[in-house]
Order: structure tokens, then C-alpha cells, then sequence
């Protein structure tokens, strides 16, 4: 976590996810439209440029791979996209949220306050990349650097955030770069920091798949991207099993059901992914 910019390290992987979501955005009939990717991904000027597009990546193999992982980002944005706003919820916080853009993409409700946690040189480098492209948020949004594994709560409190009000958790992306005990000490300060009707989404890889794609791992590679080395794979208790002993409802979702209902192509469902929400009602 010394990493000092969003080009190293655990930041490269915002990086990944903003090129997918820009070959997205790119292609003729996008599931989601992010407007600022490709702009990142560009504004990083990585030594190895990532795609932005399909055309970025010669050969025909690469190119699948990389229309699969797109696939597979396009049905993970659009999803946790419309489970936020189906919550209803004026508070929002969206954790690791690295180059998201859903507090200037998304018609949030009236009044709603969007949180994004992050590491410094990542919340850094994008404030300095929307300012360029003079974007306005459609929410109150308020930036909280924290380093997720320790103590956070207090930065979130500082920045405004009301543990008596319901909160949209999000955690996308996130749980593989965490140990165990980093994992469990979040999950019980998302619990502490949680009233009634709160909610919390999770996307994570599933622990069985981490590291396990050797082709998706080998293509990020070529663009300096080591997925291996920023990722946990101790074993781990599964969450799904611990927080309805919380007073959480768990739904569990798999890629397969997503590729059908956003009519997407079967393939996205190889992916192995561990995909929830849960309600707390007490
Ligand atoms: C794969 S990216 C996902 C970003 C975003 N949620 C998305 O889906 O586009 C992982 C993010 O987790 C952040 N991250 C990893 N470990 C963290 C930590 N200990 N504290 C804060 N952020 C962390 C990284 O900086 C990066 O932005």
C-alpha cells in the first residue's frame, strides 16, 4: 500500500476496470456507458497503453479475451448500477471506489450523498482527471482517502457520513486485495456503521477463481498489470454464511443469471464470482 500512484501496484487495477468499461462504451451497443474511461486510462499514460477499445488489442485471441472480460464488466457496472439506485438510499458509500463514476453517470435521488473511499494517489488522480474534463457531479459527493484495511470509520464521519441514516454499501472489487482478518474487521465496521433498512453489495471474485484465469492474468500482464501480486488467496470464512447471524438477508446472484437478464452473451457466465446483496432489518 506504498504505492504512490494510481500506475502501481493495487491503483493499476482501477485502471483495468476503467479500459474495460471504455471498451464498453466503445462498442456499437453498450450495456453501460461510462464517458470518463477511456479519458483515465489515457490521463494514466501507463508505460504499456491499456485498450480502450476491441481494435486496441492485435489478434483475434486477444481479442475475444478481452471482449469476454469487457462482457463481464459491463453486466458487473449495469447490475450494481441498477441496485443502487434501486435502494433508494440518500446515502451512499461506494468503497474502493477507485475510478467509478457512478456519482456523475447515475440519476441519484434528491438530496442523495455519495461517499467514495479510496487510497490517496487514486482519489488524486481522478479528482485531477474529471477537473480536466470539467465534470459535475449529479449528487453531493464527497471523497474519503482511507486505507481500507485499517480503521475508517472515523475519516467517513469526518467527511459527513450519518450512521443513523440507511446507507448503499458497496464493496465491487475490492475483497481480493484484502487478508482474512482485513475482510472480517471491514465487514464489522460496515455492520457497526449500519442502521436499519442499510443494504450492502458485494462483487468479488469467487476465492476458488483467484488468480485461477491464467489467460485473463496473462493478457493483463502484457499491459503490466500482475494480478497475482496484489491478490489475498488465503482461505477465508465466507461472509454470505456470517451475516444473516447479523440480522443481514443475503440474495446471491450468479453471472449466469445477470448474462440472461441483460441479454448478454452466455460466455460472460464462465466467470467465477461471489455476487450479493444483503438488507439489514435488525
Ligand atoms: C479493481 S479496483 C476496483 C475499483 C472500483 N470499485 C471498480 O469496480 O471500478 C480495486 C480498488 O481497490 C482499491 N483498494 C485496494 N486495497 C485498498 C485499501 N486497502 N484501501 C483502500 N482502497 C483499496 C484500489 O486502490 C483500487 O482502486
Amino acid at each position: 500500500m506504498e504505492d504512490s500512484s494510481i500506475a502501481t501496484g493495487v491503483g493499476l487495477t482501477a485502471l483495468v476496470t476503467a479500459a474495460l468499461r471504455a471498451v464498453e462504451t466503445n462498442t456499437g451497443d453498450p450495456l453501460i456507458r461510462d464517458p470518463f474511461a477511456a479519458h483515465f486510462v489515457r490521463l494514466a499514460n501507463t508505460e504499456n497503453p491499456l485498450p480502450v477499445r476491441l481494435e486496441d488489442v492485435a489478434g483475434a485471441e486477444d481479442r475475444t479475451l478481452l471482449k469476454f472480460a469487457a462482457d463481464g464488466m459491463a453486466l458487473r457496472t449495469r447490475y450494481l448500477d441498477d441496485h443502487l439506485l434501486g435502494t433508494g438510499a440518500a446515502q451512499v458509500v461506494i468503497l474502493a471506489a477507485g475510478l467509478d463514476t457512478r456519482a456523475f453517470r447515475l440519476g441519484w435521488p434528491q438530496a442523495c450523498t455519495v461517499f467514495e473511499m479510496d487510497r490517496k494517489p487514486v482519489l488524486e488522480f481522478k479528482q485531477d482527471a474529471l477537473d480536466q474534463a470539467g465534470a459535475r457531479p449529479r449528487c453531493d459527493r464527497r471523497t474519503v482517502p482511507a486505507d481500507l484495511r485499517e480503521d475508517w470509520a472515523a475519516a467517513l464521519v469526518a467527511a459527513g457520513f450519518d450512521a443513523t441514516r440507511p446507507t448503499a454499501w458497496l464493496a465491487e472489487g475490492l475483497l481480493p486485495y484484502l487478508s482474512p482478518a482485513e475482510e472480517e474487521s471491514l465487514f464489522d465496521l460496515v455492520h457497526k456503521l449500519s442502521a436499519v433498512g442499510s443494504s450492502i453489495a458485494v462483487w468479488a471474485m469467487a476465492q476458488d477463481a483467484r488468480g485461477a484465469d491464467q489467460r485473463l492474468s496473462s493478457m493483463y500482464s502484457t499491459f503490466g498489470v500482475q494480478m497475482t501480486s496484489v491478490t489475498n488467496t488465503e482461505p477465508r470464512r465466507n461472509i454470505v454464511d456470517h451475516l444473516p447471524s447479523l440480522g443481514w438477508t443475503v440474495t446471491e446472484n450468479t453471472i449466469a443469471e445477470l448474462a440472461g437478464r441483460y441479454q448478454r452473451p452466455p460466455s460472460s457466465s464462465r466467470r467465477r464470482i461471489s455476487l450479493f446483496t444483503a438488507r439489514y432489518s435488525a
